[in-house]
């Protein structure tokens, strides 16, 4: 994995290329034959291995080893790509936040975790305040790289959409447009935000924001009849490992929910 201070293109450039034709595959699980009270299907290597204890707030350690461990470790994250407008109508925005979920289906809501406060608020959630609306854009394969150029950190105003070159679609219920490209998108409004302060400094380093969703808009080809389900061998969602690295979604497995 890349790390600041490596050459980055000379690391790309040994790396294999790209499989464009890789297709989800679903493969048997670990241990096909698995029953109740077998544990883990390592035949009891992980139990071998110590663990480290850390207190995030533990002395010496810099906030950034906390934020470091986290993207690292809870992975994969959903990325949503949001899109907001300004109040006055005039602007657009677009960019990818990874501490984000789906949290509720009755009624749809999610969260969406803004580094800093709502005085200092990154434009989406300046915009996503202002008007109480935004679009929320799941990521696929196929334009993994214009997403990963909407994180440029343009002044307020400046709209990451003709920087990455993806194109609006109109919305529904909201007046920010969906990104054409995503094969799911969902139009919100936003229901409340709550900001978070420092342990150690007392400022707040983080807002929350709680979005209902109001419409779902699924390309066809990635739908059912029902309008239920969504194709994962369409969908081919980019999720958000650590550091700078993004996941593909190519190989699942299935296994049975347990019945009492
Ligand atoms: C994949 C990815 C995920 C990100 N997730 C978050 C996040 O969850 N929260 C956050 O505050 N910034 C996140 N960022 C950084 C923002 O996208 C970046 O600050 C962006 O410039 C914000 O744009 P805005 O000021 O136009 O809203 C992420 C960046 C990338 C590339």
């Amino acid at each position: 994995m890349f790390k600041v201070g490596d050459d980055f293109d000379r690391i790309q450039a040994a790396r294999p290329d790209y499989k464009c034709d890789a297709q989800v595959t679903f493969s048997k699980p670990p241990n096909p034959d698995w029953k109740q009270g077998d544990g883990a299907n390592d035949g009891g290597e992980s139990l071998k291995k110590e663990h480290v204890e850390i207190d995030p707030y533990e002395e010496g350690r810099p906030v950034s080893a906390n934020y470091k461990l986290l993207i690292s470790g809870i992975v994969p994250r959903p990325i949503a790509l949001i899109s907001t407008r300004s109040q006055d109508g005039k602007t657009t925005n677009l960019a990818p936040f990874s501490y984000a979920q789906v949290i509720n289906h009755d009624p749809p809501l999610f969260t969406v975790g803004f580094v800093g406060s709502l005085e200092k608020a990154k434009d989406s959630l300046k915009n996503m305040v202002e008007t109480g609306e935004c679009v929320i854009n799941l990521i696929s394969e196929h334009f993994v790289e214009a997403a990963n150029a909407t994180a440029v950190s343009a002044p307020y105003g400046v709209s990451e959409w003709e920087i990455s070159g993806l194109h609006q679609a109109t919305c529904s219920v909201v007046q920010a447009a969906r990104v054409k490209e995503s094969i799911l998108s969902i139009e919100g409004k936003l229901v409340e935000t709550k900001e978070f302060q420092s342990r150690t400094t007392g400022k707040t380093t983080g807002t929350l924001a709680i979005i209902e969703g109001v419409r779902f808009w699924v390309r066809d080809d990635a739908i059912d009849d029902e309008k239920a389900v969504v194709d994962l061998k369409v969908l081919k969602p980019i999720s958000r490992l650590g550091g700078i690295a993004y996941g593909l979604t190519t190989d699942a497995i299935e296994l049975l929910r347990p019945k009492f």
